[in-house]
């Protein structure tokens, strides 16, 4: 299936993990697929791997957001943005540093309501609608002990998504969210690594431990979360607007 032919899609950290099946599967839909990663060397590699094109892109850079803008409104435009790029973090609450804070939340909350302006600016002018996904967590559906940064930081993706969906679908741009749950890769051998500090537990039983605790009977991979990144982006999904979809084995329930 040719789900996205001719259509151009911006996805953010593409570089590697979950961005990167995006980037893979888009590409066998027909999309036109840039990936715009601050690890440059990281995405020029895995662009070529996967027949994309590779854009280095700081979400949290004004500049570097506008270089990327530029660059694709001489290259045929954007249909779809892929909020993607985040960082995660972890500590007990009474170790919470302000840098951590400002660090978190200036790329996962600044970089995806900034992104989507950029992005909604140029679909705007365009002319031809768009689809903006952005991704959330089910750290953002409820807080955790050791994770309130993050936690937060996907709360207010998620209330992003509301607001900016609602602004945007009169310009026939829709705004959705995935939540993913736990899924299996490099940025949850970091997650391991936070909870075997501060656990006290071996590097990676944590790993082991949210894999049995989830429904569906283990870790979700990249591409588990392929088909509503598809879905979304699609034309059956011309009616859905600000929603958050859970995509997370039946970790959670809303
Ligand atoms: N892996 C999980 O279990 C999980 C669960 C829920 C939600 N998510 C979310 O899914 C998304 C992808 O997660 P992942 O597991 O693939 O993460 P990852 O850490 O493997 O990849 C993140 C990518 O973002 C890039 N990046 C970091 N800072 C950037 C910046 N300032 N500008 C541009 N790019 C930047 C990194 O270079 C990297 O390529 C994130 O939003 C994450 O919060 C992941």
């Amino acid at each position: 299936m040719m789900r996205l032919k001719g259509k151009r899609a911006l996805i953010t950290g593409a570089a590697r993990g979950i961005g990167r099946a995006f980037a893979e599967k888009y590409n066998s839909e027909g999309a036109d697929v840039v990936i715009g990663d601050i690890d440059i060397a990281r995405a020029e590699q895995t662009a070529e791997e996967i027949g994309a094109v590779a854009v280095r892109l700081d979400v949290t850079d004004p500049e570097s957001i506008e270089a990327a803008m530029a660059a694709l409104r001489v290259s045929g435009g954007i249909d779809i943005l892929i909020n993607n790029a985040a960082i995660f973090t972890a500590a007990p609450l009474v170790e919470i540093s302000r840098e951590d804070y400002a660090r978190v939340f200036k790329i996962n909350v600044e970089g995806t309501l900034f992104m989507m302006q950029a992005c909604a600016r140029e679909m705007i002018a365009q002319g031809r609608g768009g689809r903006i996904i952005n991704m959330a967590s089910q750290a953002g559906r409820r807080g955790e002990a050791l994770v309130a940064v993050y936690c937060a930081s996907k709360a207010a993706v998620i209330s992003l998504t509301q607001s900016a969906g609602l602004n945007l679908i009169e310009h026939g741009i829709n705004v959705n969210a995935i939540a993913p749950g736990v899924v299996d890769g490099e940025h949850w051998d970091g997650v391991d690594a936070f909870f075997a500090k501060y656990e006290n537990k071996p590097l990676g039983q944590k790993k082991t431990e949210v894999g049995a605790a989830v429904p569906f009977g283990r870790m979700g991979t990249a591409e588990d979360l392929t088909g509503m990144a598809v879905f979304l982006a699609s034309q059956e999904a011309d009616y859905i607007v600000a929603q958050t979809f859970n995509v997370d084995g039946g970790n959670w329930m809303s």
